[in-house]
């Protein structure tokens, strides 16, 4: 067992019924965990491999979009979704649930309305369009990172990304001027004489 991640499994060899939460504990991706699973099919908290076990999944959507798997309604929406429109580009002509998720989005969000709402396919063009929008709006170059953060792998989050030095090594240069620092964390601080969160601030600052 991974000590990453806290894991409970409960194995019935004779329904076959494995019971396996995973609790994400910043940032774990598949490759850490122990069981290779191969995912065939999903209900509802349940995941099933190509063997016929059957996980519970606690990390739905990667903790994003935690709706648990093929829930009837949103299987609805897609299906008809997919017999009307499949492919819409929102650079070259406007499409009426755009600006209804927008107007939604709007009411939702703790920002003083109107705002405006861009629609992005990842999280790392999210992330890409937040740094685009920052060096634009300050005319400043220089992004501070933590270390062990994930913020995807396009070229512009890569360089911010550090959650192992596979994620830096072999692409020569970062495209972004980036400076990592350590998380304030008073737990497995690397600076001595961390006691609470202010201490942990203060020595990263320093
Ligand atoms: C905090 C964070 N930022 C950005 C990303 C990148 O998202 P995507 O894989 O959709 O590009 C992830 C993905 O796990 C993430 O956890």
């Amino acid at each position: 067992m991974s000590s990453e991640a806290i894991q409970i499994r409960i194995l019935n060899t004779l329904t076959r019924l494995h019971l396996y939460a995973i609790v994400n504990d910043g940032g774990i991706t598949c490759r850490h965990y122990p069981y290779k699973l191969v995912v065939e099919k999903g209900y509802g908290v349940w995941i099933e491999d190509v063997d016929g076990n059957v996980f519970m999944d606690c990390y739905s959507g990667i903790a994003v979009c935690s709706m648990g798997h093929c829930h009837p309604e949103i299987v609805e929406a897609i299906t008809k979704q997919t017999q009307t429109l499949i492919h819409m580009c929102g650079a070259s002509y406007y499409n009426r649930h755009m600006s209804q998720l927008a107007k939604k989005l709007d009411e939702l969000v703790p920002i003083k309305s109107p705002t405006r709402a861009y629609f992005a396919t990842s999280g790392a063009e999210a992330v890409e369009t937040a740094l685009k929008l920052a060096m634009y709006h300050t005319k400043r170059q220089r992004f501070i990172s933590f270390i062990d953060s994930y913020h995807g792998q396009s070229l512009g989050t890569l360089s911010l990304t550090a959650m192992n030095k596979n994620d830096q090594v072999g692409y020569m240069r970062k495209v972004l001027d980036v400076v990592h620092i350590p998380y304030p964390k008073k737990l497995h601080s690397p600076f001595g004489n961390v006691t609470d969160d202010e201490s942990a601030s203060r020595a990263t600052i320093n």
